[in-house]
């Protein structure tokens, strides 16, 4: 399995592999239909990720499919540009074979070099799997976000995570 950083050439596998997890999972913020947008589109976005300077798109690929990604989006407004936003998602056949591990290594490496100070994440209440994972990388509870989604009707909430940089200097 390789991890590397999203091309724009990976667009149309990038799209699939969104569409396939949608389908596995209630804990995105779309379901099997996707991202519903173009190939161009997804290019635009991926051009966008790496001309920023604190954002970063890794794919994990495995026999040339996309079987997990992991972003880290800047905020670009100055005042909360020391924080940036964390989503990750793993092909359902993958989960708890590391891969979820190599992907958080890899945004969480890429965030300290480019000297953030805070990663921040929202994560439904029930997924008790995401939040051991973000736990286990020392995200802690900052907060509730009632009704955070709503799925077919039904509220979800979500829990607010955040990992603290430079936890020494404060
Ligand atoms: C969240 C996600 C990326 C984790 O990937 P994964 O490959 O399943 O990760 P892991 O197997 O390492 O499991 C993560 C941790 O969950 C815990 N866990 C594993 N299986 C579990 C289970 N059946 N029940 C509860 N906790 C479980 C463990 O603590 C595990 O870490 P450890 O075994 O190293 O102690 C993946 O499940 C996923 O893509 N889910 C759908 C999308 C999603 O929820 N994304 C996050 C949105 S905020």
């Amino acid at each position: 399995m390789e991890i590397r950083q999203a091309e724009i050439n990976d667009a149309v596998m990038i799209l699939n592999y969104l569409n396939i997890v949608g389908g596995q999972t209630d804990n995105l913020l779309f379901g099997a239909e996707g991202l519903e947008i173009t190939v161009s589109e997804e290019e635009t976005i991926i051009a966008a990720i790496q001309q920023s300077l604190k954002s970063c798109m890794l794919i994990a690929i495995d026999e040339d499919k996309v079987v997990g990604i992991g972003n880290i989006l800047e905020n670009r407004r100055k005042r909360i540009s020391h924080h940036v936003r964390l989503a990750i998602s793993v092909d359902k056949r993958y989960w708890g074979k590391g891969v979820s591990q190599s992907l958080m290594n890899g945004l969480i490496s890429f965030a300290k070099e480019k000297h953030v100070e805070i990663i921040s994440l929202e994560v439904f209440e029930d997924n008790i799997r995401a939040r051991k994972l973000y736990e286990k990388y020392g995200f802690e509870e900052i907060g509730y976000f009632k009704n955070y989604a709503k799925i077919n009707g039904e509220y979800k909430h979500a829990v607010l995570m955040n990992l603290y940089l430079n936890k020494d200097e404060n």
